[in-house]
C-alpha cells in the first residue's frame, strides 16, 4: 500500500509517485470547475457552469475532499481486508470488488422477506374481521360540523401547498432538463443565476416543505373539529405559525441559493445556507427555527385535541396514537441537530439518516396510517375499535422493521460488516407489510362507494388509494430494488435511487400531501357541490406521469447504468461518455412524455384548488 497512515504524527504517507497523481488529479478539477476552456464540453455534459468554484483556496479544499473521500474508498481498515467503505464503489481497477459478505446477505434477506410475507399472510387471515360498518350512517355525519375561526386561517397554507407543488415541479423540470442540454433551458442561459446544484437543492426541499405544510395544517384543522373546543388565541397562533414557515421556506431557500453562488464564507454557510446533505441542506438556523415551529404545531395541535382525549370517547387511543406519531415527527427531525460544522462525514451522514429514514419509513409510515383511519373513523365508515387495533398493528410492524432498516443507508459508511447484515436484514421486513398494500387499496375504494353521500370525497379518497399503491411500488418494490447489500453496491448513486425518490416520497407522502388537503378543503364547505373534472385529470395525470417518467426513462436508465456498474465500474456508470451514448441519450429524452402528463396534472390540482376559492371549480345551485 503507498498510502499509509503515521501513528505517531498522524500524517498521511504518500510516495512520490502517488503525489504526483494526486497534483495531476487536482488540476482536472481544478480545470473543471473553474474555466478551463478545454474542459467547456465537459462542462456542459456534468451541467456545471464555469467558474463554479471561485477561488483557488476552496478549489485546493475541495481537491482536499476529493483526495480523502478516495483515499477512503480503497484503503483497506487496519487489519482487515476491506477498505473503509466496504469496498464500494465497485472498480476491478482500483481493487474494489465485492465481498462474500455481500451475496450472504442478499441471499438471507430474501428469505427473510418471503417469512415476513408469509407471517403476514397468516395474520391476515386469520384475522379477516370486516372493517367496515355495515350501519353506516346514511346522512354525512359531518354535515353539522362548525368551522371555528382557527379552522378557517388553515386555508391559507394549503394555498402555499399549491403555490410550492408548482415551483417544485418547475425546479425539477428545469433539473431534468440540465441533464440533456448542459446549462441552458431551451437555449435561455439559466444556469448562470440557477444552476443545477440550485435548481436541484430547491426541488428537494420545496418537496418535503408543501408536504410538510399540508400535514401541518390538516393537523390544525381536525384538532379543534375532533374537540369542538376553540382554546384561545389559537387562530392567532396559527397565524403566526404561517408566517413562521414562510419565513423558513424563503430564507432557507435564499440561503442556499447564496451558499452554493459562494457569496458567503464557510461558517456563514453552514448557519444560513446550504449543508450540502441531502434533505436536510438548510443551514443550521433555519434548521432550528424549523425545529422550533414544528413544536409550536404540536403545541397548537395538542391544546386543541386535549378536550377531546379527556373526554375518553372511543376515538380517544386512536387520538393519541395520532399525537404520538405527531411527537416523533417533530422529535426526530432533532437528530439533524446532532452533527457541527466539523463533523465527520460518516457520523454526519449516520444521523442524516435518523432525521430521513425513521422519518419516512418510520413515523411517516404511522401518521399516514393513523391519520388516513381517523379521517374514516370520523365519517363513521370504519369503527374506531377495529381501526385502532389495525393501526397498532401496523406501528408495530413498521417500526420492528423500520428502525434497525436504517442501517441499509449505512453499508458502505465505514461501518462493521454486522451493520451491513442487521441493515439488509431489518429493512427486508419492512418491505413485507407494504406487499399487502392491496388489502388496503381496495378497502379504501370500497369505502369511497360506502353510500350516497361518501361520492363528495371520492377524489380525497381516491388520492389515498394512490398512497397505498405508491407504497407498494414506490416504496415496496423500487425500494427493495436497491436494498439488498449486492444491489447497492452496483445502483447507489445511479438513476435507480429517482426511480425509487420519487415513488416513494411524491408517490406516499405526496400523495397524502394532497389528499389530506382535498379532505380539508370537502369540509371547509360541505354544502358545495364540487366540478370534479379538473381534479379527476389531476389525479390520473399525476399518478400516469409518474409511472411513465419512471416505467420508460428514469428506470431503464437506471438499469443501463447497472449493468454498466458491474461491467466496468461506478465510474463508468456515471461518465459522460457513457450517458452520451444514443441510446442512453434517446432514454433520457423519453422522460420529457411523463414528465409533461404529471405537470398538466398539477397545473390541473393548481387550477382546481384556486377554482374552491374563487368559483370556478364550485356547481351553481340549479
Ligand atoms: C414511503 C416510504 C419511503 C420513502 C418516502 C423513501 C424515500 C427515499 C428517498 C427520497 C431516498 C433518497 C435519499 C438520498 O439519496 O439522499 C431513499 C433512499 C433509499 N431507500 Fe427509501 N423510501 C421509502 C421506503 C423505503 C423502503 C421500504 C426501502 C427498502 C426496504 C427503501 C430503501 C432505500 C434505500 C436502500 C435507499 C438508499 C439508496 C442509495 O443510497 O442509493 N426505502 N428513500
Ligand atoms: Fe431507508
Amino acid at each position: 500500500m503507498c498510502i499509509r497512515d503515521s501513528p505517531e504524527t498522524r500524517d498521511l504517507i504518500i510516495s512520490s509517485l502517488r503525489a504526483e497523481a494526486i497534483e495531476k488529479v487536482g488540476s482536472h478539477y481544478a480545470g473543471l470547475f473553474m474555466d478551463d476552456p478545454d474542459k467547456a464540453e465537459l462542462r456542459e455534459a456534468y451541467g456545471i457552469p464555469a467558474n463554479s468554484i471561485k477561488d483557488n483556496d476552496r478549489m485546493d479544499k475541495m481537491n482536499a475532499f476529493f483526495f480523502w473521500a478516495t483515499w477512503a474508498t480503497i484503503t483497506e481498515r487496519p487489519g482487515k481486508d476491506i477498505t473503509y467503505t466496504n469496498n464500494w464503489p465497485p472498480d476491478k481497477l482500483g481493487g474494489n470488488e465485492p465481498t462474500g459478505s455481500f451475496l450472504l446477505w442478499t441471499g438471507f434477506s430474501v428469505i427473510i422477506l418471503l417469512a415476513g410475507i408469509g407471517l403476514l399472510a397468516w395474520y391476515y387471515a386469520a384475522n379477516k374481521e370486516e372493517e367496515t360498518v355495515e350501519d353506516s350512517p346514511d346522512v354525512n355525519p359531518l354535515s353539522g360540523l362548525k368551522l371555528t375561526p382557527s379552522m378557517k386561517a388553515t386555508l391559507k397554507y394549503f394555498w402555499v401547498v399549491t403555490a410550492l407543488i408548482l415551483v417544485q415541479i418547475l425546479m425539477g423540470v428545469i433539473t431534468a432538463h440540465y441533464s440533456v442540454e448542459g446549462l441552458g433551458f431551451y437555449g435561455l442561459p439559466l444556469a448562470d443565476i440557477l444552476p443545477y446544484s440550485i435548481s436541484r437543492t430547491w426541488h428537494l426541499q420545496l418537496a418535503i416543505f408543501w408536504i410538510a405544510t399540508s400535514w401541518l395544517a390538516t393537523g390544525l384543522f381536525i384538532a379543534p373539529a375532533i374537540s369542538g373546543k376553540e382554546p384561545k388565541f389559537q387562530r392567532a397562533g396559527v397565524n403566526f405559525l404561517f408566517i413562521a414557515l414562510l419565513i423558513i421556506v424563503v430564507g432557507s431557500l435564499a440561503g442556499q441559493w447564496m451558499g452554493v453562488m459562494q457569496k458567503l464564507g464557510l461558517v456563514e454557510n453552514f448557519w444560513f445556507g446550504h449543508q450540502g446533505y441531502e434533505y436536510v441542506d438548510l443551514g443550521r438556523f433555519w434548521q432550528i427555527f424549523l425545529f422550533i415551529g414544528l413544536f409550536l404545531w404540536l403545541f397548537l395541535m395538542g391544546r386543541a385535541l386535549w378536550p377531546a382525549i379527556k373526554a375518553r370517547s372511543e376515538n380517544r387511543h386512536l387520538l393519541i396514537m395520532f399525537l404520538i406519531a405527531s411527537i416523533a415527527i417533530a422529535a426526530f427531525y432533532g437528530a439533524g441537530l446532532m452533527w457541527g460544522r466539523q463533523t465527520h462525514l460518516a457520523i454526519a451522514e449516520y444521523w442524516r439518516w435518523w432525521v430521513v429514514h425513521l422519518w419516512v419509513e418510520g413515523f411517516f409510515e404511522v401518521f399516514a396510517t393513523v391519520v388516513i383511519a381517523f379521517l374514516f373513523v370520523r365519517m363513521q365508515l370504519v369503527r374506531a375499535s377495529i381501526a385502532t387495533a389495525s393501526v397498532l398493528f401496523a406501528t408495530i410492524v413498521f417500526l420492528s422493521g423500520g428502525i434497525l432498516g436504517t442501517f441499509h443507508h449505512l453499508y458502505f459508511t465505514g461501518t462493521p460488516m454486522a451493520v451491513l447484515a442487521l441493515g439488509a436484514t431489518f429493512s427486508a421486513l419492512e418491505v413485507a407489510p407494504l406487499v399487502f398494500m392491496g388489502f388496503e387499496a381496495y378497502h379504501n375504494l370500497r369505502l369511497s362507494r360506502a353510500k350516497e353521500w361518501v361520492k363528495a370525497y371520492r377524489w380525497p379518497i381516491y388520492f389515498f388509494v394512490a398512497v397505498a399503491f405508491w407504497n407498494l411500488v414506490g416504496a415496496g418494490i423500487f425500494g427493495f430494488l436497491i436494498n439488498p447489500p449486492i444491489a447497492l453496491y452496483y445502483m447507489q448513486g445511479l438513476n435507480t435511487t429517482p426511480v425509487h425518490g420519487h415513488t416513494a416520497l411524491f408517490g406516499v407522502y405526496g400523495m397524502l400531501g394532497i389528499g389530506l388537503m382535498l379532505f380539508v378543503l370537502r369540509d371547509m364547505d360541505l354544502n358545495a357541490v364540487w366540478k370534479n373534472r379538473p381534479v379527476k385529470i389531476a389525479f390520473w395525470s399525476l399518478n400516469i406521469g409518474l409511472l411513465l417518467m419512471v416505467l420508460i426513462s428514469v428506470l431503464p436508465v437506471g438499469l443501463a447504468q447497472t449493468v454498466a456498474s458491474v461491467k466496468h465500474g461506478l465510474w463508468y456508470a456515471r461518465s459522460a461518455e457513457f450517458l452520451e451514448t444514443p441510446t442512453l441519450q434517446t432514454l433520457r429524452w423519453l422522460r420529457v412524455i411523463g414528465d409533461t402528463i404529471f405537470t398538466v396534472g398539477s397545473i390541473y390540482l393548481a387550477w382546481f384548488v384556486f377554482g374552491l376559492k374563487w368559483g370556478w371549480s364550485i356547481k351553481k345551485e340549479a
